[in-house]
């Protein structure tokens, strides 16, 4: 067998040329414009290539792109200052603190000073619990590119049997709360997990978000399986350096029924449901 290949970069581009005409609508009808804030610390290469992906496409859709890059030894109090404006500026919509953070600052105190109605990131404590308890909150990015696409493609997942590698606050949590919230039945694995590759072959679903390149091994896929590989994972290989995901995805894709590759399936959708947050947030606070 041999895998439909679920092309996350295809499915970006529309998600964001459908919120760029939301956007041009919002603008001619009501003259207003949704802002984006991205707070970056530090010079960590890999944030700057993600902060200036996002700033580049927040502009592309038509919003306000507002970066703000502080230096590494930055205080808490001046960043907690920053966001204290951010959370009081009209034009600013939604606000993104950049993670990792340096280590002398405290990332859930930072998180849980952004105003949640503004969390595009939805990793304040409000909407963890707005989530968790099944009521409308901010959505994080990936787990909601991840469950777009597999809506996408099944329809409903009612009944399934969703296996969640990772259990990580920014993906595997709420992974796990999303695909409960669509009637999958759902098991969190992780390091500890006993005999992860049955566990694994028990998955309808298997969204793998563990960072650790080509782990899911061809033989741990159920055969008709869908296949979420949330890695990006930077190795050296033939003197190259590639991209690869947390799955084999060779031997993966001659199991499984569909799988995403990596790069081009869930990567692009995180920064696409970044804008759709953003867009979100900025109607519920014209509502
Ligand atoms: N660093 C890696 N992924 C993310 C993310 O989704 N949001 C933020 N704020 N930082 C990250």
């Amino acid at each position: 067998m041999t895998a439909t290949i679920i092309d996350g970069k295809a499915f970006a581009a529309k998600v964001r040329a459908q919120v760029a005409e939301h956007v041009a609508r919002l603008r001619e009808e009501q003259g207003v414009q949704p802002g984006l804030a991205v707070v970056l610390v530090g010079e960590d290469p890999a944030s700057q290539v993600y902060v200036a992906s996002k700033g580049k496409q927040t502009v592309e859709v038509g919003m306000a792109s507002f970066e703000h890059k502080l230096p590494a030894d930055t205080s808490e109090e001046v960043l907690l200052n920053l966001i204290r404006q951010l959370n009081a500026d009209p034009n600013v919509h939604g606000i993104l603190v950049q993670l990792p953070l340096p280590g002398h600052l405290n990332s859930e105190l930072v998180i849980n000073s952004i105003d949640p109605a503004k969390d595009v990131d939805g990793f304040h404590i409000s909407n963890v619990g707005l989530l968790g308890t099944g009521q409308k909150s901010m959505v994080p990015c990936t787990p909601l590119g991840c469950l777009m696409m597999l809506r996408d493609h099944h329809g409903s997942l009612a009944g399934m049997n969703a296996v969640v590698v990772g259990r990580s606050n920014i993906v595997g949590k709420p992974m796990a709360q999303l695909l409960l919230g669509d009637s999958c039945t759902v098991t969190i694995a992780h390091s500890r997990t006993r005999d992860l590759p049955s566990v694994c072959r028990g998955a309808d679903i298997l969204v793998a978000a563990v960072g650790r390149p080509e782990m899911i091994k061809g033989d741990w896929v159920k055969p008709g399986a869908t296949v979420i590989d949330v890695g990006i994972n930077r190795i050296e290989r033939d003197g190259k350096t590639r991209l690869v995901g947390d799955v084999d995805f060779a031997a993966a894709a001659t199991v499984a029924g569909a799988i995403t590759p990596v790069p081009g399936g869930v990567g692009p959708m995180t920064i696409a449901c970044l804008l759709a947050n953003t867009l979100t947030a900025c109607c519920r606070a014209l509502a």
